[in-house]
């Protein structure tokens, strides 16, 4: 007997609880080990016929490609909040629906931001090295000190969902909280923090710069070496939201010279192979895009994914739909 349940592609595992829900519910071809290439999704596509599309960041679907996606394709259901990796006006144009996970990381993603700050301030990565070759001698009074988050001044660029959960978690450090955005916020959820119309306005001020914005053509680069150079000497610098919204080699000579005493990155340009010159920085802490990684998160985030695909194949509108 025929199987006449929806055909997903999925272009990587998720978390079982998801799987298991794919598995019944769902025609799909066989599971792969590791994330499809855009080659390997659209010959998978073109043989196996979606309805739909299980997607994530790292896996890009550019106007070209999306070109050569089957017309029996009718939704793409990226999961992740970002939605860089796709060409959105592209994948309208073919009357595809486009949905994404925001809320539900929103709490791991700011959670990420804190581990960040706190961990590059604090030294961990020549903490952690230390331990791991034995440590085997007392540090002096003045040795390997940290800096002091509590009470510190924070500014974050980008006051969305993920800027305002950093924002909530920063008072409790009594952290002197900053923003600035492209409009300013309704008092309650400004909450007390200062608001400035640009980022260059606001960087003289900032102790600690976090980035939260979603990365465009237009923010494309957009720390760059000027903007650096106007944050106080020794600043810390944290980015848990897109490597594309940095200068690279501008943050790396910022840390070589101590213009930053320290930087905190989950996200990189080049992923997942980032510039090798991080690696020689001792004053930076590094992980490898994990801001959502946790068992609950990625599986809140896999559920809205599926919940959106059968909502688009049942009729019905997404729960989150990405619009133009
Ligand atoms: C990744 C993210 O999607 O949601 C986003 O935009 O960047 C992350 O949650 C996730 O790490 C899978 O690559």
């Amino acid at each position: 007997m025929s199987d006449t349940r929806p055909r997903l592609l999925l272009t990587q595992r998720q978390t079982a609880p998801v799987m298991q829900r794919i598995e019944q519910d769902f025609n799909i071809p066989a599971v792969p080990e590791r994330q499809l290439t855009t080659r390997e999704l659209l010959d998978t596509a073109r043989a196996f016929q979606p309805q739909a599309i299980l997607i994530s960041t790292g896996l890009p679907l550019r106007g070209d490609d999306v070109l050569l996606l089957p017309d029996s394709v009718k939704v793409v259901a990226t999961v992740s909040v970002g939605t860089d990796h796709l060409d959105i006006p592209a994948l309208h144009a073919r009357g595809i629906v486009v949905t994404n996970t925001p809320d539900v990381l929103t709490e791991c993603n700011a959670d990420m931001a804190i581990l960040l700050m706190l961990a590059a301030a604090r030294r961990a990565s020549e903490y952690g090295a230390l331990m791991r070759e034995g440590w085997g001698r007392s540090l002096a009074m003045d040795e390997l000190l940290g800096t002091r988050i509590s009470g510190k001044r924070l500014g974050i660029v980008g006051m969305g969902r993920i800027g305002r959960a950093v924002a909530r978690r920063a008072r409790g450090f009594d952290m002197d909280v900053m923003y600035s955005n492209r409009r300013r916020l309704p008092a309650d959820q400004e909450a007390g923090a200062t608001y400035f119309s640009t980022v260059t306005d606001m960087l003289p001020h900032c102790d600690i710069l976090s980035l939260h914005m979603p990365a465009s053509p237009e923010t494309d680069g957009m720390i760059n070496a000027d903007l650096l150079s106007r944050l106080p000497r020794g600043a810390i610098f944290i980015n848990a939201a897109r490597g594309a919204l940095v200068d690279e080699d501008a943050l790396i000579d910022a840390l070589r010279s101590g213009q930053l005493a320290a930087a905190g990155l989950d996200v990189y340009r080049n992923e997942p192979n980032p510039d090798p010159r991080f690696l020689e920085l001792p004053n930076v802490f590094l992980t490898p895009h994990v801001g959502s990684a946790t068992v609950e998160t990625r599986t809140d985030m896999g559920m809205l994914a599926v919940d959106n695909v059968v909502a688009v194949l049942n009729g019905r509108d997404a729960l989150t739909p990405v619009r133009a």
